[in-house]
Parts: C-alpha cells; sequence; structure tokens
C-alpha cells in the first residue's frame, strides 16, 4: 500500500518523523495552534485532525487517534508504516490506581499490564512486554523533574474496557503497583516494537478510580497543555 492511506489523506513527505498523538483530534488543533508555527491540516478523514508545523526549528506532527486500541493500532500502523513516523509520544488522560498517584500528576508509562487481544496475544504462547522507549523516557523524566511536574514513571493498565465488568481487576492491578488505568498505550508500543519505532505514552490522572474524584474540565486543559510541552520539549530533546 501507499499514500494516502485508507485512514490518512495526506501524501507522503507531508508528515514529520516526530509526532505527538492525542486521543481527541481536537486537541490535535489546540497542540497545533498554540505550540506549532507554519501549520498545515493534512488529515480530516473520519474528523481525525493531523497537523504538521514547526516546533523549535524541527518539523513537528500531531495526529488524533481516537479511543481504544483498534483506534490507536490504525493510525499507529499507518503513520509508521507508510508516512515513515520514527518517533511518536502518546499524550492523554488516565485513572489512577494508587493512593500516592493524585489527580494533575503525570504518569509515564514505562510498561502496560493489557488485557487486549491486539497485545496479548500478538506473539502465540507469548505475555508481550510492552514497553517504551528508554531513550525518550529518560528525556521526559528528566524534564519533567526540571520543570517540578510531579510525574510517575512505572507500569500502567492498558486496556479494551473502560467500563470494566470484572469488580476484582482493580484490586489485583492496585496490588501490583500499577499507576493508572488508560486505553491505548499497549497497542502504540506493540506496533511501534514491530515497526521499528520509538515511542512513549504521558498520561495526565484526571480522574481516580479508588477516590472516584475527578479533575473539572478547565483544569484538564492546563494540565494537558502543560503536558503537551513536555512531550514536544522530549521530541526536540531526547538523542536521535
Ligand atoms: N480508564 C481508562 N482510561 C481512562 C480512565 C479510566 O478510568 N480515565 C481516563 N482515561
Amino acid at each position: 500500500m501507499s499514500t494516502p492511506t485508507p485512514h490518512i489523506e495526506a501524501l507522503a513527505g507531508e508528515i514529520a518523523e516526530d509526532i505527538l498523538l492525542p486521543g481527541d483530534p481536537l486537541r490535535a488543533q489546540v497542540i497545533s495552534d498554540r505550540f506549532l508555527t507554519d501549520t498545515r491540516c493534512y488529515n480530516r478523514v473520519r474528523g481525525m485532525l493531523g497537523f504538521t508545523g514547526t516546533y523549535k526549528g524541527r518539523p513537528m506532527s500531531v495526529q488524533g487517534t481516537g479511543m481504544g486500541h483498534p483506534s490507536m493500532a490504525i493510525y499507529a500502523t499507518e503513520l509508521f508504516r507508510f508516512y515513515g513516523v520514527r518517533r511518536a509520544i502518546r499524550v492523554g488522560s488516565c485513572g489512577a490506581l494508587l493512593e500516592r498517584v493524585h489527580l494533575r500528576d503525570l504518569v509515564l508509562a514505562q510498561g502496560c499490564h493489557d488485557d487486549s487481544n491486539l497485545v496479548r496475544d500478538r506473539i502465540p504462547g507469548i505475555a508481550f512486554a510492552a514497553t517504551a522507549d528508554f531513550g525518550l523516557l529518560r528525556t521526559a523524566a528528566d524534564l519533567a523533574a526540571e520543570r517540578g511536574l510531579a510525574a510517575h514513571v512505572g507500569t500502567v493498565w492498558s486496556s479494551d474496557w473502560f467500563y470494566d465488568p470484572n469488580p476484582g481487576v482493580l484490586d489485583g492491578l492496585t496490588r501490583h503497583g500499577t499507576l493508572a488505568a488508560e486505553m491505548e498505550a499497549g497497542a502504540l508500543y506493540a506496533i511501534a516494537a514491530a515497526e521499528g519505532v520509538r515511542a512513549l505514552t504521558i498520561a495526565t490522572v484526571s480522574d481516580h478510580l479508588l477516590s472516584h474524584e475527578k479533575l473539572p474540565s478547565a483544569e484538564r486543559e492546563i494540565g494537558f497543555l502543560a503536558m503537551a510541552e513536555l512531550a514536544l520539549d522530549t521530541l526536540a530533546g531526547a538523542p536521535d
């Protein structure tokens, strides 16, 4: 297959090697408007907006991925295999699973416990280890510390479920020190591994699964921008 792909109408060369991947396509627009210059919208297929511009003198793209493993898998595969994306950071939200992880904190997903067949059964008979790129992870963790951002590095639960019908799962994950729940990191890491791409997931804690607190939407926006800037500077500053 060549470009355009079924879900992205850009031509080859219109997407940068470095990319930010928010789930919400409107957030792709917000990141582009706020942080990039000389921007161009390269994708409107299914409303899943994608933009390319310049960040600190480097070509940079930002593409919405939608929610859940299958949607992430479609965009990650097309971006990595057909558009030559080499480094990708998902910027999303998550639900905290530990008392010491608070609303507004950042979670840097070092690895994923995953219940999606897309990741779990990737290699028959193998419990696939979906992990972040170490260079991106180290750069993001160092930058977060320099900026005084509360950031936790560890495992997340990357799940097909938002409304999980199995109540025992959360307890098991909490007992194994899992920081938070989210729904796309595992697919991103598995496809990045298969395509030889470097990937990381950074997520803001938007709700707490133990205390049931939630961030008001205005505050979500402020936290989101700080996270997006951290991710952009990680891509700009990580060793090639
Ligand atoms: N589950 C999955 N993804 C999420 C959650 C959650 O509770 N909160 C924010 N993203």
